[in-house]
């Protein structure tokens, strides 16, 4: 089986703690170790947000502010890698990464170029690396009809259509540094080549790891 996780920076290094990335590491180890394959694009999280908040004060193009956070999903990506014990490689582009992947390695991606987030990063490596599904790691569990941290009333959708989907996401904003449940180019790029992607609580890495392995999900499965 072929998967892979786009692992919210905010869910990966909320306070870049090495434990949390240590239980992270391990549990992708395991679904490796069991024979599958498995590519992983990190996301910035509130790091890349308190520079991307720094340089817009100080007047930076949306742009300047997206290579800001590009620079620290690779970090994020880098600081993943150095607890991870298989084999795993940081490409800049999808080519290779598919290619790591087909030898073997565990490509651990970042951003890849300003005007999308890394759930498009890894929706598109989904695609082009013919993964069975796409797994969204993200700190909430799963696509609500509005934002659940902020609205009591706001209900998850247990499963979506990807044209669902990217009816619910695309009213939603898209400026750097801004938090969606799954981004708007992901989203169509999930309806686009008809992948099978889930959507679950990526604070505990055992159910990303379930979702992985076993397309279980306790969150939102689209298809
Ligand atoms: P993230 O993917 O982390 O976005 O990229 P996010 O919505 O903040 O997600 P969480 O909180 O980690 O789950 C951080 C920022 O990096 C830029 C964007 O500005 C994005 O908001 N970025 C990332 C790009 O411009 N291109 C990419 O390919 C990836």
């Amino acid at each position: 089986m072929r998967a892979v996780v786009s692992v919210g920076g905010s869910v990966l290094a909320p306070d870049v703690d090495p434990a949390r990335v240590e239980t992270y590491a391990a549990a992708l180890d395991r679904v490796v170790a069991a024979g599958h394959d498995v590519g992983v694009v990190v996301g910035g999280g509130p790091t890349a947000r308190t520079y991307i908040d720094a340089a817009r004060a100080l007047d930076a193009t949306e742009v300047e502010l997206d290579r800001l956070g590009i620079a620290v999903t690779q970090l994020n990506a880098r600081l993943l890698r150095t607890a991870l014990d298989a084999p795993s490689v940081t490409p800049e582009d999808y080519e290779r990464a598919v290619a790591a992947m087909d030898a073997g390695r565990v490509p651990v991606m970042g951003g890849v170029a300003p005007g999308q987030t890394t759930d498009a990063v890894a929706a598109a490596l989904a695609e082009d690396a013919r993964a069975d599904r796409l797994v969204f790691a993200t700190s909430v569990d799963g696509v609500y009809d509005a934002d659940p941290t902020t609205d009591a009333t706001a209900e998850r959708f247990d499963e979506l259509t990807p044209a669902e989907l990217v009816e619910v996401v695309a009213p939603m904003s898209r400026s750097a540094g801004a938090s969606a449940p799954v981004d708007l180019l992901a989203a169509k790029l999930v309806e686009r080549a008809g992948l099978r992607a889930l959507v679950v609580d990526g604070t505990d890495p055992e159910t990303v790891a379930r979702a992985v392995v076993d397309d279980e999900c306790d969150g939102t499965a689209v298809r």
